[in-house]
């Protein structure tokens, strides 16, 4: 097998899930760009290789970053991010033209200006539904007309052995003749069983430890194992305190139930419907969010900690996230899973070496 040298710019790159991800292939990581300080201080640490800018991509330049970091020389092979959903209207322009989709058009001024072999574009799925598909069909066009095609697929995360529920929209662009496929599901279907939230968190422990304390108990699943591999101790297990009268309606929910398992009296205490979800031990975790605060352990009467739903995101115990505990739930919850961004570019990199 040929050593992957391929070389990756990540736009809104948050803390890193999806180089984190590739990075497991062999991928080089050259820089991470976000406007979030705290993200890329997460960036930083966890790629050690790799660089970080901080900078508003609406209004960054790709000759600035090739400037700054003599990119063009050092050749970028792939382009991958996600410009954040809020970033996309659809108005009678073109979404291109649309002044408040200045994100997405930033990512295709960098697809245009470094030209690399290949791009990841990841959005939410409901991206593919907007204004009856026309947004779709918008940057299919928009990355056409640059000499890309382009496959897209919305993947479901514990179809690739994430315990969790998660689906996004992956929208993959080759330049070149050669045909991109979506790997197929490798858990669910085949024998292989999906991971569940037991398999993912269920050796942490219920309260909080100090960063870097030691595991209590012995790993009980294969994913635990995987999980803890290359880890010094667990980091970011920091609990919520809940106010008793909280603690007393989480209680009241069973094992993989919701509000409507409360008394009629507390259905509606919480006005949406993803309200006081436990998570099920049994199955993988709903999706993950940015600290909504909804969704609780599937045993214990509280929100999980940042490292219980970073092992539900996929990033293993070495991934340490920095900032306050809000600011690291809020990293995660952004985050593409390592293990799902891996599915995704396990196929490319068949492709890029015959580009
Ligand atoms: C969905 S998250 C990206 C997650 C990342 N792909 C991962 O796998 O961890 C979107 C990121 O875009 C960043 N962002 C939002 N607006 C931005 C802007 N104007 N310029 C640069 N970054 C921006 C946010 O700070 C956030 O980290």
């Amino acid at each position: 097998m040929k050593k992957n040298q391929f070389k990756v710019l990540d736009l809104f790159s948050g803390c890193g899930g999806l180089s984190y991800g590739l990075e497991s292939l062999g991928f080089k990581i050259i820089l991470g760009i976000d406007n979030w300080d705290i993200a890329l201080k997460t960036f930083k640490r966890n790629h050690s290789n790799s660089e970080v800018f901080l900078g508003d991509l609406a209004i960054l330049f790709p000759k600035k970053v090739d400037k700054n970091f003599d990119l063009k020389k050092k050749g970028i092979d792939l382009i991958v991010g996600g410009p954040p959903c809020q970033g996309f209207s659809i108005s009678g322009k073109r979404a291109i033209d649309d002044p408040r989709n200045k994100l997405y058009k930033s990512f295709v001024n960098f697809v245009n200006y470094f030209k690399p072999k290949a791009f990841i574009m990841e959005n939410v799925p409901n991206l593919l539904s907007m204004g009856e598909g026309k947004l779709k069909k918008e940057i299919i066009d928009d990355f056409q007309s640059l000499g890309y095609k382009i496959y897209y697929k919305i993947l479901l995360a514990s179809d690739y052995g994430v315990p969790q529920n998660r689906r996004r929209v992956f929208f993959v662009g080759i330049n070149g003749s050669s045909k991109y496929k979506f790997l197929e599901p490798t858990h669910g279907k085949l024998g292989i069983k999906k991971v569940t939230a037991k398999d993912a968190i269920g050796d942490l422990p219920e309260k909080d430890v100090a960063d870097e304390s030691p595991y209590m108990i012995k790993f009980f699943s294969n994913y635990q194992k995987m999980m803890r591999k290359r880890s010094h101790g667990i980091y970011n297990h920091e609990a919520v305190v809940h106010t008793e009268k909280t603690k007393k309606i989480i209680s009241m929910v069973p094992d993989g139930g919701n509000y409507k398992d409360l008394p009629k009296n507390l259905q509606n205490t919480r006005k949406v419907n993803i309200a006081w979800t436990r998570f099920s031990s049994s199955k993988p975790s709903c999706t993950i969010d940015t600290g909504h605060n909804h969704h609780f352990h599937y045993k214990y009467n509280r929100v999980p900690t940042a490292r219980e739903s970073a092992r539900l995101q996929s990033f293993d115990d070495s991934f340490i996230f920095d900032g306050k505990k809000n600011e690291q739930i809020k990293q995660i919850g952004n985050a593409v899973p390592p293990i799902l961004a891996a599915a995704v570019g396990k196929k490319l990199l068949k492709i890029l070496y015959d580009l």
